[in-house]
């Protein structure tokens, strides 16, 4: 199925420099990348983007962490690209994340693990709305 995801290099993976070869990990498996902004996630977004996280102990350094400084978030789209792109990103925590994975390649820590990405198609679709207004969406052919 064609689907679309939010993916969000998060303060950590900017200031490490780590933009460019997360993104070059996607579009090296042959993603399609339909949308990209580097911005400052604010309170307001922060407490809507981790909504389901509110009341849990680690809901405010969660929110402290990706409001510290710039994130660069994204919109990719592809068959099945939920599944596939949590899977090359690995698990939440980068010492339990699969050998190859960004998280285990480059993170060992579960607050600061470099990047969101959607876990369904409804998150996806609220977590787009959220960050992107639908003009920011690029429509192209992806021809090679
Ligand atoms: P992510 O899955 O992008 O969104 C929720 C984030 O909460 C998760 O990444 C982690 O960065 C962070 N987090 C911190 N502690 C926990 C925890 N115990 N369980 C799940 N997520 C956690």
């Amino acid at each position: 199925t064609m689907e679309r995801t939010f993916l969000m290099i998060k303060p950590d993976g900017v200031q490490r420099g780590l933009i460019g070869e997360i993104v070059g990990r996607f579009e090296r498996k042959g993603l399609k990348l339909v949308a990209a902004k580097f911005m400052q996630v604010d309170r307001e977004l922060a407490a809507k983007h981790y909504a389901e996280h509110e009341g849990k102990p680690f809901y405010p350094p969660l929110i402290d962490f990706i409001t510290s400084g710039p994130v660069f978030a994204m919109v990719w789209e592809g068959d099945n690209v939920i599944a596939l792109t949590r899977a090359l990103i690995g698990k939440t925590n980068g010492v339990d994340a699969a050998p190859g994975t960004i998280r285990s390649d480059y993170a060992v820590h579960t607050n600061l693990n470099l990047i969101h990405g959607s876990d369904s198609p409804e998150s996806a679709e609220l977590e787009i709305s959220n960050y992107f207004a639908p003009n920011e969406l690029v429509s192209y052919e992806q021809t090679i």
